[in-house]
C-alpha cells in the first residue's frame, strides 16, 4: 500500500517535471528576451541628438532616421517608400516615446533613391525634407574615402526604438548596443544576396546583438559617421546572420546633393 502511493507520487512528480521541462524547452531563452535594441542598453538623447525617430500622424513610432542637416533626415527606403509625406512625422529629441520631450516635426518631401525596389537589392536610402530646421548637433555621413570605417572588425554603435527580439514588442525607450563591421566573405556567406557596394554587415558570429523590427532607416556610427541605415537581416541578432545596413559611403554623393537641396 504504502510502496503503492509512493510510486503514484513519484509518477507524479516526474510527469511535472517533464511537464516543466517541455514548458522550458518552448519559452524563449534568455537571450531572446533581452529587454533592449536586442542586446542592448538604454542610450541619452543628449549623447546621440541625432537619432529621431520616425512616426505616422497618430505618434505611432515605425521606423528610425538620423538628423545630417537641420532640416534633412537620413532614414531607410523601405521605411518610406509609397508614403506620402503628409503622413509622415519626424520626432527628434525623445528618449521615452511615452514623453512629449523634444520636437515632431512634418515632412514636407521624400527622396526615395531611384533604385531602390526591395531592402535586399540594395540602395535602401531615402532624405526627408522637414518642416523647419532643428537646432540640434547633426551627424555627417562617411564618405567614400572613409574605408577604414567599413573594415572588418571596426567597433559601431547602432540605435533604435526597435524591438528587442524577433517578432517582439518595441522599446519605449532609445535603446544602443556595439557590434562590429563583418568582413565581406562573412556577410556573403550568411547572405546570397549581399552586395558589397550597397550594403554593410554588423553583428558578432555568435549573435546575440542586433538591430530588429522597428529600428530601420536609423544609424549606425563609426568614428562619429554615419556609415550606415539599418535595412534588413534574418530575423535578429541570430548566430551567423549580422544585421544588413545601407551603405552610406557608396550614396555619398546623391545623399549630399539631396541633403542639399
Ligand atoms: N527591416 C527591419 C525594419 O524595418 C530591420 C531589420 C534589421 N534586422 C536585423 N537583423 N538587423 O525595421
Amino acid at each position: 500500500m504504502a510502496k503503492t502511493l509512493h510510486r503514484l507520487v513519484k509518477a507524479v512528480v516526474v510527469t511535472a517535471i517533464a511537464a516543466v521541462v517541455g514548458l522550458l524547452t518552448t519559452v524563449p531563452s534568455s537571450a531572446d528576451v533581452t529587454p533592449f535594441v536586442v542586446g542592448g542598453t538604454r542610450a541619452t538623447i543628449s549623447e546621440y541628438p541625432w537619432t529621431v525617430y520616425l512616426a505616422s500622424t497618430s505618434g505611432s513610432q515605425f521606423c528610425g532616421g538620423t538628423l545630417v542637416k537641420g532640416n534633412k533626415v537620413v532614414t531607410a527606403a523601405h521605411c518610406v517608400s509609397g508614403r506620402s509625406a503628409a503622413s509622415t512625422r519626424v520626432v527628434w529629441g525623445r528618449e521615452d516615446k511615452q514623453s512629449t520631450a523634444g520636437i515632431t516635426a512634418s515632412v514636407t518631401r521624400i527622396w526615395v533613391h531611384p533604385s531602390y525596389t526591395s531592402a535586399s537589392s540594395g540602395s535602401d536610402v531615402a532624405v526627408l525634407t522637414l518642416d523647419r530646421s532643428i537646432t540640434s548637433a547633426y551627424l555627417p555621413l562617411a564618405t567614400p574615402s572613409d574605408t577604414a570605417l567599413y573594415a572588418a572588425g571596426t567597433s559601431t554603435t547602432i540605435l533604435g526604438w526597435g524591438t528587442t527580439s524577433s517578432g517582439g514588442s518595441a522599446s519605449r525607450y532609445l535603446l544602443k548596443a556595439t557590434v562590429p563591421v563583418t568582413s565581406d566573405a562573412t556577410c556573403r556567406t550568411a547572405y546570397s544576396n549581399y552586395s558589397s557596394t550597397s550594403m554593410v554587415c554588423a553583428g558578432y558570429p555568435q549573435g546575440g546583438t542586433d538591430t530588429c523590427q522597428g529600428d530601420s532607416g536609423g544609424p549606425i556610427v563609426a568614428g562619429g559617421k554615419l556609415i550606415g541605415a539599418t535595412s534588413w537581416g534574418r530575423g535578429c541578432a541570430l548566430a551567423g546572420y549580422p544585421g544588413v545596413y545601407a551603405r552610406v559611403a557608396t550614396y555619398y554623393d546623391l545623399l549630399t546633393t539631396q541633403i542639399n537641396s
